[in-house]
C-alpha cells in the first residue's frame, strides 16, 4: 500500500485497465488536476475489474486507504492499474494504482492506490451472490 513519500518503484502492479490524459478541463483552481477526477477514473477501472468477476450489475460499496502522493500535471498520460485482491460472497475488493509519466523526464511515477470494494446487485438493488 502507499507510503507518504514518493513511490520511487518503477513498475506499476496489476493489469492496465484504462489509459487517459488529464485534460484541462479536470483542473482545480491551482490548475492542477483535481483529485475527485482521479478517483472517478479509479472507480472506472475497478468496476471493470468488478464487472468482470461478477459477470453482472455492482456498485461502489467502499473506497479505502487512500492518499495523493504527487500532484498530476495537465497533459500527463494517466494509467489506472487493477488487482483483484478479494472475492467475497457478493463482494469484490480490487487494488488500483495511477501511474503517470513524470513531466520533465517521463518516467513513470505513482500518484495514488487505494483498494475499492464493489458489490454484485440484482435489478433491485439488492447484494446477489456472486455465484447466481
Ligand atoms: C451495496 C449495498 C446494496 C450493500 O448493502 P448492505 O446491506 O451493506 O449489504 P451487506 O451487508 O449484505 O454486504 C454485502 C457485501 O458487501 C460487503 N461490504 C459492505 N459494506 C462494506 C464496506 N464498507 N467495506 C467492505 N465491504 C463491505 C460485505 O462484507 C458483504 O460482502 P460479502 O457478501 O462478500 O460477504 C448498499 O450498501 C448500497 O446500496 N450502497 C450504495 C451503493 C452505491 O450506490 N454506490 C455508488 C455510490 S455513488
Amino acid at each position: 500500500m502507499s507510503t507518504t513519500s514518493v513511490d520511487k518503484q518503477p513498475e506499476p502492479y496489476g493489469e492496465l485497465a484504462i489509459q487517459t490524459i488529464a485534460m484541462p478541463a479536470h483542473t482545480n483552481p491551482r490548475g492542477e488536476i483535481f483529485a475527485g477526477w482521479v478517483v472517478s477514473q479509479m472507480d472506472l477501472a475497478a468496476g471493470i475489474a468488478a464487472l468482470d468477476v461478477a459477470q453482472g450489475r455492482v456498485a461502489t460499496v467502499a473506497i479505502n486507504g487512500m492518499q495523493f502522493l504527487i500532484a498530476v500535471h495537465v497533459g500527463a498520460i494517466v494509467s489506472c492499474y487493477t488487482e483483484v485482491t478479494k472475492i467475497g460472497r457478493s463482494s469484490v475488493h480490487i487494488n488500483v494504482e495511477v501511474w503517470i509519466n513524470e513531466k520533465k523526464t517521463f518516467e513513470p511515477v505513482k500518484v495514488t492506490e487505494g483498494e475499492f470494494v464493489f458489490v454484485a446487485i440484482d435489478d433491485s438493488g439488492r447484494t446477489r451472490p456472486m455465484d447466481k
